[in-house]
């Protein structure tokens, strides 16, 4: 069985580590350090550069640099840089390929397999194109798991003797994850798991920029928002301002020359206190209050039961954190695992129980929740689009629960079974994860006849689904992999159609691309030397027209955008 590395792919932060010899080893990146920021950019020769280098380079060029990819997974958005769209799975790829570049070099061998964790409140998308950016980076994704059952994982091995019930309370940079699990004779099991995957670091900082520009703009009228490069340089003071107030009692935000006011210079200079930036950030801490009531209702067990609150994710280091808590639940947080090292750490756990290296059988087997909803869409009460749960969110894995379901008018033979995941009584306002039909119905008078529908969910993450005419027994059945996907990347090109601009990479791929390279390779060697603006957009979405057209297969549009581009690129040659 080759290695298998556990990954903590994080908003601001990505880690990676292995259990070997006993032990959990962090992985160290090409520069020797354990933690790689989560930045991704071009650099002036055109060259793609990850971690610190791509950090370094964000506030001179943020237009090339990309931060905080992971907010953007699963919605479909694309990110520009270098004057590029890319889709977050293609730049998460990039940091995973340099994860799995840099792990190589450190275990002295080609690292191909892995176990990502993601936020438990990811929805399905978001698991399948975090699976996505791993294909892409040429990892075979073993397993995704949830960051609180991994930094579970993690405290759960040095500890596997107690008997207790855990919350897990993690804000990272982008995320808030709450879970709880029990401990006992070795098996730690999910309880429940909510969050909101729109909370974290991120937002704090956020919340001083507000409060820096709307200072600013008092003063000198200036909207700082409007300035690129100051909102880079001040997002980076802001971050700086918050960790230093998270020792410190006040922190001077300094930025000389950040605009100009009748043409001379001016700076920005603000003293912020603890007690100021608490303040300001009130409500986002108060956002923390509803998935700890969730996770509390959802497994039933009340704050007094609780035995260990686990601090994870960057975010936990501000004393306000630890200090919420402890007036909202009754009781002290732990020191019990670092808090930027526990979720990779975990990762490598649950990559040695696959491997077999951690023997299951001597401790730490671990049962997880669905942290979502699942069901089917159907007619309820005349509204057409009703979501019907079957699996409940939070019920522990593996799980099988039928539901009976009747038809809905006369003669009807066949029905169609849509299944989402989500917690909106709307159907179609939830994910979809596939639908199927289920014929051979006796034709019959409306409700007469009944189906039956079984999901069931195991922990391999196979999601079966079976639908059953109950009176003569025929059935029909789907298997959805939740933890796999064998397709190419979700992602829909027709849903971005009014962005100008998308990245067409596959028109490689297309039987009629040979007829068209020379044409492109062309563009791509005059873009390089042209200056300006308006004409390398002119010729960008022709290119893209032209990509659009082969990977469409359609000749005649094709043909069309090249003349088109060769035309423009004769005038320019001229
Ligand atoms: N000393 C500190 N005080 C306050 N905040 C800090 C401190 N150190 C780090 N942070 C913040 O922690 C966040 C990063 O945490 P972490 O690396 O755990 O997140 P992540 O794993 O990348 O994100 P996520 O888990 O949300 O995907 C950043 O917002 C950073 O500003
Ligand atoms: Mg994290």
């Amino acid at each position: 069985m080759s290695t298998i590395i556990g990954i903590d792919l994080g908003t601001s932060t990505t880690e990676a580590a292995i259990y070997r010899n006993g032990v959990v080893e962090m992985i160290l990146n090409l520069d020797q350090e354990i933690i790689t920021p989560s930045a991704v950019g071009v650099d002036d020769n055109g060259e793609w550069v990850v971690g610190k280098r791509a950090m370094s380079q964000l506030i001179l060029s943020p237009q090339n640099t990309a931060i905080e990819v992971k907010r953007k997974i699963g919605t479909g958005d694309f990110i520009s840089v270098g004057g590029r769209p890319y889709s977050p799975v293609e730049l998460s790829a990039k940091l995973l390929s340099y994860v799995r570049k840099y792990a190589s070099d450190y275990l002295g061998e080609d690292v191909s397999h892995a176990v990502i964790s993601v936020p438990a409140y990811f929805n399905e998308k978001q698991r399948q194109e975090t699976i996505a950016a791993g294909t892409q980076a040429g990892l075979t994704v073993e397993r995704i798991l949830n960051e609180p059952t991994a930094a579970a994982l993690s405290y759960g091995l040095a500890h596997m003797e107690e008997e207790s019930h855990i919350l897990v309370y993690d804000l990272g940079g982008g995320t808030f994850d709450v879970t709880l699990l029990e401990m006992f004779g070795g098996i730690l099991e999910v309880k429940a798991s909510a969050g909101d995957n729109q909370l974290g670091g991120k937002d704090f900082d956020e919340a001083i920029m507000n409060s820096l520009i709307k200072g600013f703009e008092k003063k000198h009228g200036i909207n700082l928002r409007n300035l690129r490069q100051a909102m880079v340089k001040l997002k980076d003071e802001a971050e700086r301002c918050k960790k230093a107030l998270s020792t410190e009692d006040s922190y001077r935000v300094l930025i000389p020359a950040i605009a100009k006011v009748g043409g001379q210079p001016v700076e920005l200079d603000v003293t912020l206190t603890r007690k100021d930036f608490e303040a300001l950030v009130k409500p986002l801490v108060a956002r923390t209050h509803k998935p700890i009531d969730v996770v509390l209702s959802d497994s039933g067990i009340t704050a007094n039961r609780i035995d260990k609150i686990i601090l994870v994710g960057g975010s936990t280091r501000m004393p306000m954190i630890a200090a919420d808590i402890e007036a909202y639940l009754g009781k002290t947080p732990d020191v019990a695992v670092n808090p930027d090292y526990a979720v990779s750490e975990g990762a490598a756990i649950q990559a040695a129980i696959m491997a077999g290296i951690i023997d299951p059988s001597e401790g730490l087997i671990m049962t997880d929740v669905n942290s979502y909803s699942l069901g089917v869409r159907c007619l309820n009460d005349g509204n057409y689009d009703y979501f019907s749960v079957i699996i409940p969110r939070n019920v522990t894995i593996p799980v099988s629960k039928t539901e009976r379901y009747y038809t809905s008018y006369y003669g009807q033979t066949r029905v169609n079974i849509e299944i989402y995941q989500g917690e909106n009584p709307n159907a179609s306002r939830n994910h979809p994860l596939g639908e199927f039909f289920l014929d051979g119905i006796p034709a019959n008078k409306a409700t007469a006849e009944s189906i039956d529908i079984t999901f069931s969910y195991n922990m391999n993450g196979m999601l079966d689904i079976t639908a059953k005419v109950v009176s003569t027994g025929k059935d029909a059945t789907i298997s959805i992999n939740m933890q796999k996907q064998d397709e190419a990347p979700i992602l829909s090109y027709e849903e971005d159609e009014e962005e100008a601009s998308v990245s067409y990479d596959d028109w490689k791929e297309s039987p009629i691309s040979d007829a068209y390279r020379a044409i492109i390779r062309r563009a791509e060697r005059v873009l390089k030397r042209l200056k300006d603006e308006d004409t390398i957009e002119e010729i960008n979405d022709l290119l893209d027209d032209l990509k659009e057209a082969i990977c469409k297969e359609d000749e005649a549009d094709a043909d069309d955008y090249e003349d088109e581009l060769a035309g423009l690129l004769e005038s320019l040659e001229d």
